[in-house]
This record gives structure tokens, C-alpha cells and sequence, in this order.
């Protein structure tokens, strides 16, 4: 199993959250966040306004799946949250060990 981590545009989150819809995703995590890039200390662009801090809302969407649907996953969201333009974001894969689901003990992509 592995975890992708993605680091979007806040307003792409409903995009991407039909794109994992539509490939059979059955749970993400989404957070607020904050952070930067390449170009910290330059200008980006967020809601019409330029930013000249350091740090920029982002939302970060996690989601943990079996192995053989990684690639799937980094598709959709590539294809969805892409505008082209910098501060698009970043998406992490890293190996998952475990996942139990609480309600019913299931362990393992079972319980995904
Ligand atoms: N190396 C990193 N480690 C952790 N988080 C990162 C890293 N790079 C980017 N991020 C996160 O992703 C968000 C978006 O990054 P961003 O898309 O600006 O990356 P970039 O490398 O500057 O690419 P671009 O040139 O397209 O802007 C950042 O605000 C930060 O939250
Ligand atoms: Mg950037």
C-alpha cells in the first residue's frame, strides 16, 4: 500500500475530489494548509491578489490505496489541478505499512 500526498490549489479541491470519485477512491483526508516552493520570496498569485510572503494557502489530500492504483490516482490529480501556472503543487507517494479499519478490525487494502 502506499500513501499519495498531494499539495494543491485550494480551489481545485472539488475537482480533484470528483476526479478520485470517478476512479473508485473511497477516502481521502484534506487539511489546510500552508507553504511554499521554488519561489519563496517572489510573488504568486492566490485569489486575484499577489502574495509577497513566504508562506501560501495550499490544501493538502491524502490518500492511501493499494499499491497498483498509484499511478491512477497521479493522474487524476495531475490532470486536475493543473493550471499550468506555478504553485500547482506537489504530490508525495510514500510506502503505507498498515491500515486497520476500526469499526470492523479489517487490516491491509481490506480495510482501505
Ligand atoms: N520540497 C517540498 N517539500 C514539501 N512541500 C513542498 C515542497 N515543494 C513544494 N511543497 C508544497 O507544495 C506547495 C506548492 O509547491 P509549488 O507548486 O509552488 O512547487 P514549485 O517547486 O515551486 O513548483 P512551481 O515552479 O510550479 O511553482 C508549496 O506551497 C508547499 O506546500
Ligand atoms: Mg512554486
Amino acid at each position: 500500500m502506499k500513501l499519495v500526498t498531494a499539495v494543491i490549489k485550494p480551489f481545485k479541491l472539488d475537482d480533484v475530489r470528483e476526479a478520485l470519485s470517478e476512479i473508485g477512491i473511497q477516502g481521502v483526508t484534506v487539511t489546510e494548509v500552508k507553504g511554499f516552493g521554488r519561489q519563496k520570496g517572489h510573488t504568486e498569485l492566490y485569489r486575484g491578489a499577489e502574495y509577497v510572503v513566504d508562506f501560501l494557502p495550499k490544501v493538502k489530500i491524502e490518500i492511501a490505496v493499494d499499491s497498483g492504483m498509484v499511478d491512477q490516482v497521479i493522474e487524476a490529480v495531475t490532470k486536475t489541478a493543473n493550471t499550468g501556472k506555478i504553485g500547482d503543487g506537489k504530490i508525495f507517494v510514500t510506502p503505507l505499512e498498515q491500515v486497520i479499519r476500526i469499526r470492523t478490525g479489517e487490516s491491509g487494502p481490506d480495510a482501505l
